[in-house]
């Protein structure tokens, strides 16, 4: 696990997708100049990519996707939009089993297993992942990961407060 800065993450990220190549332009809107997760990130590169490329291969006609990043109540919240074909209500709760695909998107490329997946991994860093979607209008997936504000004492520290720091970071209370 890394502390990591979730919107240099994102900024990074969002460079990768060319709108000349992928279609869609990326829309990234922040609250703040940083926000602070701890993460693997080899894991948190499933969680972004996979909601990211699906709103890219479902957003229909509109070409835009609203990227955002805040932080409160203790997480990182990140909110993907697209304003495309969106799910159907009844479709809504099969969404993260495993290799299920909507009506709406079967035309589409895909397995089904990406948002299974983002649902275990997000669980393993102790967030969670939640969809809102309507049938022709668009989906948005939001995904919170728990948000550790960046810390004061600068790392690697040093002296004394090296050793309480450390101390902490290896027996975290339970
Ligand atoms: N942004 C979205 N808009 C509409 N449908 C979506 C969106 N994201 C995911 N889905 C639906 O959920 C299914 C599962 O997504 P996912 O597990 O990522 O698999 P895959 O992308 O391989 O199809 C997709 O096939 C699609 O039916
Ligand atoms: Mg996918």
């Amino acid at each position: 696990m890394t502390t990591m800065d979730l919107v240099a993450y994102i900024q990074a990220q969002l460079r990768r997708f060319d709108p000349a190549v992928t279609g869609p332009d990326f829309v990234l809107a922040t609250d703040a100049s940083k926000c602070t997760v701890v993460a693997d990130e080899r894991l948190l590169e499933q969680v972004v990519a996979n909601p990211l490329s699906n709103a890219i291969k479902c957003s229909g006609d509109c070409p835009r996707i609203d990227v955002s990043i805040a932080a409160g109540g203790g997480a990182a919240v990140l909110r993907v939009r697209d304003y495309g074909i969106g799910i159907a209500a009844d479709e809504i709760p099969k969404l993260f089993a495993r290799f299920f695909r909507t009506s709406s998107a079967r035309h589409l490329p895909g397995t089904g297993i990406g948002l299974n997946l983002v649902n275990e991994l997000v669980a393993t860093h102790g967030g969670t992942i939640a969809v809102d979607s309507e049938l022709g209008r668009g989906t948005t997936f939001t995904v919170t990961l728990p948000h550790r504000p960046a810390a004061a004492t600068p790392w690697p520290p040093t002296g004394a407060a090296a050793i309480s720091a450390t101390t902490v970071r290896r027996h975290p209370p339970p």
